[in-house]
């Protein structure tokens, strides 16, 4: 699955992210791709452990990899730069970062880029069982428009969800009305379910009343844990109790639910294409997805 997340502003993108990889019990590649810049290789992992005495510096991140895919031969894949790229999260050899660039001035060399490492990401997700989690940064807009350069467009399009970080303030929901507009516009048309809610409790607003006012499915709830998040993106010593904390079990169980509607709208979105080819591979793959949703139903 493919998780991607943005905010309008600064809500917590980064922290709910991080704290969604570093709760998760699956394999989890988190990718930096905020165009302003990555700001987890001066926090969290300036503390992880380094591999074979490595050192998290300048040479490694998003911004190694226009290169490489440029001097890729036609047949090759930017996986082995993509995997060269990769630092870990925690002590654990699966859960993974990709850091983000270390200047925004990078970001419009990632132009030609994109596609090659979306095809990475889903083939880590596909083959080797890794969840991608994406940290999308804050919507650039246009004129009314996704910025084509400043923003991971392409990975906001193929994203199998994206939620929209929001927190219960009356600043942080005013915000979220145009960067709902401008999502639903660029999403895939007309198939809004790829959009959700990432609702931190901060503010005076039920996370439920702000997901109806802006008309989004809600798909997480976080709670307002200053400590926890500041560890998780500052990194340093973590707070006492912190992988039982509220943050930490929230993390888990609704990065859990955000994979099984993920996987439930590409097994709807492959049902569309089956119908689309041939009326009778439609009504199979009905009946397929029908048993596995009663099987997924009966074991959750
Ligand atoms: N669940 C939370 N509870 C308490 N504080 C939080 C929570 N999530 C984020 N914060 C705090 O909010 C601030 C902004 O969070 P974060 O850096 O994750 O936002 P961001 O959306 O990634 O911002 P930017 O767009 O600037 O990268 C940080 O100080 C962080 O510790
Ligand atoms: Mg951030």
């Amino acid at each position: 699955m493919l998780t991607a997340l943005v905010s309008a502003k600064s809500d917590g993108v980064t922290t709910s992210a991080t704290a969604m990889a570093l709760a998760s019990s699956r394999p989890v590649l988190l990718a930096e791709l905020d165009l302003s810049g990555g700001t987890l290789r001066h926090g969290l992992l300036r503390h992880a452990p380094s591999g074979e005495g490595r050192v998290l510096d300048g040479r490694i991140g998003l911004h190694r990899l226009p290169r490489a895919d440029w001097a890729r031969g036609e047949s090759e894949s930017l996986a082995p730069a993509v995997d060269e790229n990769l630092w870990p999260l925690d002590g654990s050899d699966s859960r993974v970062v990709l850091p983000g660039l270390t200047s925004p001035a990078q970001a419009p060399s990632l132009a030609h880029t994109w596609p090659e490492l979306i095809n990475v990401m889903q083939l880590s997700d596909q083959q080797h069982g890794f969840d991608v989690l994406a940290d999308c940064g804050r919507l650039v807009v246009d004129r009314g428009r996704l910025h084509a350069e400043l923003n991971p467009v392409q990975v906001l399009q193929q994203a199998d969800v994206v939620l929209l970080v929001v927190r219960t303030t009356e600043a942080s929901v005013a915000l979220a009305h145009p960067a709902v507009q401008v999502l639903r516009q660029e999403l895939t048309a007309g198939d809004d379910a790829a959009l959700g809610l990432l609702v931190i409790e901060d503010g005076t607003y039920p996370a439920q009343e702000v997901a109806d006012a802006l008309g989004v499915a809600l798909r997480a709830v976080l709670p307002f844990e200053p400590r926890e998040a500041d560890y998780v993106t500052a990194g340093g010593h973590p707070p006492r109790g912190f992988i039982r904390s509220k943050l930490m079990r929230a993390a888990r169980s609704y990065g859990d639910q955000v994979r099984e509607h993920a996987h439930r709208r590409r097994l709807h979105i492959r049902m569309g294409a089956a119908q689309a080819m041939s009326p009778q591979v439609a009504s199979v793959a009905q009946r397929v997805a029908a048993q596995r949703g009663a099987g997924v139903r009966s074991h959750g």
